[in-house]
């Protein structure tokens, strides 16, 4: 079985130092394996800084978004190449802020899938249903049409380097979390369609985490779940006290 993975999402927060500070206390606190895969996501201008404490140590980094060309002219974006050189091995891809903020269309978001893969970074996909279509009942469709459309030429091979990660829009930074049967249910959802698109071993292997207002209160019951395999959590993981709890849900049960 593969460790579970705990990612902090820091979003548009952080300064350099702000960041640094946060994972020198982050590998003091984790100097020896956990169990965990913990992975922590600054804004780019943090990321080198960022690399260059937790290099040699068993803190991963991610991006937070990248364009899919290698390079060119394309002001403002960033290419896979160039986050695998400052010391990037995820990247998140098509986050809901993304897709509502900045339009971002389940065929780019293949794009970028595709081209992270090329490089060598492991793309944490991100799926899920707005209020209004759980509400119509159409949380399933949402996710298969996300699932097929941003996989779209994936093979069963390339699966072994992505993460997905379920976020129900309603609940994310909302304090509103998806009880353990809402999210269970849609991970679950998540895995079938993986093995009906792949096989049932690529499905077996695959990180889902949840996200959406993931606190040091709820992640033990969510953990629970059988098919929920880590987090992605924003608000909660910018105190390190409160991201180190997460990390350690399990002492939070005792
Ligand atoms: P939240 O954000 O934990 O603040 O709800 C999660 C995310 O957007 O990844």
């Amino acid at each position: 079985m593969t460790k579970p993975l705990i990612a902090a999402n820091w979003k548009m927060h952080k300064t350099v130092q702000e960041s640094v500070d946060f994972v020198c206390g982050l590998v003091t606190e984790f100097r020896e394996p956990c169990g965990r895969e913990i992975v922590v996501a600054p804004p780019f201008t943090a990321i080198h800084a960022v690399s260059a404490v937790t290099r040699g140590t068993t803190i991963r980094i991610s991006a937070q978004n990248m364009y899919w060309e290698k390079e060119g002219a394309y002001t403002g974006e960033v290419s896979a190449p160039m986050l695998a050189e400052a010391g990037c091995e995820y990247v998140i891809l098509g986050h809901s802020e993304r897709r509502r903020c900045f339009g971002e269309k389940d065929g780019e978001i293949n794009n970028k899938i595709r081209a992270a893969l090329e490089f060598g970074l492991k793309p944490v996909f991100c799926i899920g249903e707005t209020l209004e279509e759980r509400e119509a009942g159409r949380t399933f469709a949402v996710l298969e049409r996300q699932i097929r459309e941003g996989l779209n030429q994936i093979t069963g091979r390339d699966m072994k380097g992505i993460v997905i990660a379920y976020e129900p829009v309603w609940a994310i930074g909302t304090g509103r979390t998806a009880s353990s049967g809402q999210a269970g249910e849609a991970h679950h959802f998540i895995r079938t369609e993986i093995a009906g698109l792949f096989d049932v071993d690529t499905a077996r292997d695959l990180i889902i985490l949840y996200g959406g207002s993931v606190n040091p209160s709820n992640i033990g019951r969510l953990m629970a779940e059988p098919d929920i395999n880590g987090a992605l959590v924003g608000g909660a993981s910018l105190d390190l006290g409160s991201f180190v709890k997460i990390v350690r849900y399990e002492e939070n049960l005792k």
